[in-house]
Order: C-alpha cells, then sequence, then structure tokens
C-alpha cells in the first residue's frame, strides 16, 4: 500500500456527445437521459462512482444537456405534490438521483473526441489520481469493478484501466492493449494501446471497457495528443504514451473484468441492455421474464 497516494474521490463522465445512433429520440433530449428500464442511463453510472467510494462526480457535458443538471438537482414542485398525496416511495426516488453525490458540470465547447472531454476536465481534478466512466458502459452493481481498480492504483500507482476479453470478431469497436501477466490473475501490465485496430491488427482480445482511473499526468499528454483515429483526440493514445514511457506518470496496469457488462451504445444494445436488466429485477423480472418466454415460443 502506497501511504503518500491519497486515494480517487472524483469521478469525471463524459456527457457531451451529440448521441445521433438514437436520433430523433436524442433531438431535443440528451443520450444519457434515456431510461434503461425506468432509470436514465447517466444516473446508473453516477451510482457506480458512489459505490466506489467517489461521490464528487463532474459531468462533461455541452449544448442540450440541462436536462442533466435537472436530474441531479431537487424538484420541489413535483416533490411537494407527491409530498401532498403521500407517495413516499416515489418521494423517494425523486429525490435520490439530487441526494446521490454532488454533481458539478464543465461544457467541452467544441466535442473534438473522448481525450479533449477529459482533458476538460483537468482544472476540476487537479493533481490527484481520478476516475473516468463512460455512459454506454454499464456494469452490473453485483460485479464491483471500479472498487477493485481503485485498490489497485492504490496499490500500484499509475493509471488502471477496465479490460475484458471480447471475440475477435468484436475488437475493432474498442481500444485494445498488449499486456504482461502479473501476480494478480485479474490484474496486467499494459505494454501498448490501439484505439480501433483493424482487423488482424489487434494486439490481443482484451478491448478497453469504459472504466478508468488515472494519474494526473494524463492531462499534460492529453495537452499534447494530436488528433487519431476518427480525427478525434483519442484517450487510447494518450494512454498509450504512459503505457511506454512510465517516468511520466507510473505504469498503466489493466484489471481484467469477468461480471456483468451491459453496452447501451447503439439501438441493438441498448434494446438488449434492457431486456436483460428487466429481466434480473426482483418487482419487474418474474413477470417479465414469463411474458417473454411465451412470446418468444408463441411469436418468434
Ligand atoms: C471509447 C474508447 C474506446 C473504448 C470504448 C469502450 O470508444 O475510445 O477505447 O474501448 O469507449 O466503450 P467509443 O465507444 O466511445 O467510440
Amino acid at each position: 500500500m502506497n501511504e503518500a497516494n491519497p486515494g480517487v474521490v472524483k469521478a469525471v463522465i463524459p456527457a457531451a456527445g451529440l448521441g445521433t445512433r438514437f436520433l430523433p429520440a436524442t433531438k431535443a433530449t440528451p443520450k444519457e437521459m434515456l431510461p434503461v428500464v425506468d432509470k436514465p442511463a447517466i444516473q446508473y453510472v453516477v451510482e457506480e462512482a458512489v459505490a466506489a467510494g467517489l461521490d464528487d462526480v463532474l459531468l462533461v457535458t455541452g449544448r442540450n444537456k440541462r436536462a442533466l443538471e435537472d436530474h441531479f438537482d431537487r424538484n420541489y414542485e413535483l416533490e411537494h405534490a407527491l409530498s401532498r398525496k403521500g407517495d413516499d416511495q416515489r418521494l423517494s426516488m425523486v429525490r435520490e438521483s439530487a441526494d446521490l453525490a454532488t454533481v458539478h458540470y464543465v461544457r467541452q465547447g467544441d466535442p473534438r473526441g473522448l481525450g479533449h472531454a477529459v482533458l476538460s476536465a483537468a482544472a476540476h481534478v487537479g493533481d490527484e489520481p481520478f476516475a473516468v466512466l463512460l455512459g454506454d458502459d454499464l456494469i452490473d452493481p453485483r460485479d464491483p469493478l471500479l472498487a477493485r481498480m481503485v485498490e489497485v492504483q492504490k496499490a500500484l500507482g499509475g493509471s488502471v484501466v477496465a479490460l475484458m476479453e471480447v471475440p475477435a470478431a468484436q475488437i475493432h469497436l474498442y481500444g485494445c492493449a498488449a499486456v504482461e501477466t502479473t501476480a494478480d490473475d485479474d490484474v496486467v501490465l499494459i505494454t501498448g494501446l490501439v484505439e480501433k485496430p483493424a482487423p488482424g491488427e489487434a494486439p490481443s482480445s482484451y478491448a478497453v471497457i469504459g472504466r478508468y482511473v488515472l494519474d494526473p499526468a494524463v492531462f499534460d499528454v492529453l495537452r499534447r495528443t494530436a488528433p487519431g483515429r476518427g480525427g478525434e483526440i483519442q484517450l487510447t493514445d494518450a494512454l498509450e504514451e504512459l503505457a511506454l514511457d512510465p517516468s511520466l506518470g507510473g505504469p498503466v496496469h489493466g484489471v481484467v473484468f469477468r461480471g456483468r457488462r451491459y453496452d447501451t451504445g447503439d439501438r441493438g444494445d441498448y434494446l438488449r441492455a434492457i431486456v436483460r436488466l428487466a429481466c434480473e429485477r426482483e418487482d419487474l423480472g418474474p413477470d417479465f421474464r414469463a411474458w417473454l418466454r411465451d412470446w418468444v415460443r408463441d411469436e418468434l
């Protein structure tokens, strides 16, 4: 354990994307507010940060994102109406998102990529390790990943990235890490990173899933990172530089996640995530599963 390391308390959640894959739903509503069963996607992510002990949350937003601020704020009119009706259950639901965490906002201006979004958190984060959580990946709360990453960062210093093994045909959708094993079964040393490698060029089957615990040295690297894949400033490229030169900000390790992850990044994944999560819910699951079983049998 590194006693000089203050640990991680701040989480950064990029939420400035235009959500074009979900138009027209996202014309006037941020994609982060689309419901996954009955909660906006972004709330799962904030809850995950809080569950890992990070209750200082910075949302990197942009134009058309005011609904996010409203969601994590009080709504006195609604609270008053619910309390007059004596609907305590819904009242506590409405208050919950406002009480979850201390949520801060910074606007990204021109969205120039994930690396650029993370860089806009520099002033808020300061000189301490911090977490980044991407909203398109939902991690099942029963399989805690971020807390393990924070623990690994505290023990080993540097930066820690979440990895998951994916089939060869899917690796081009992700950042991909070249790795060496360590004494820990779920920890690898990252020796290189490629953003969305072309088929046949992936150094491994380890995909970067959207959770990072980063040394603040990443900000200096991002300031000089040129636009990469898709003309965007890629976080993966900055992490590759950190991995290749540990004198900049310590080593880069990967925590290999073997739990349940739900992708909400495009319409098909989003529908699958909702069905899976609804099936697993204690309140909705039993009825929904029974209906789904019959429906698949009779209609598909
Ligand atoms: C981003 C990252 C990529 C990572 C992925 C995880 O890509 O750039 O390295 O593997 O998130 O979801 P995006 O899916 O935003 O294009």
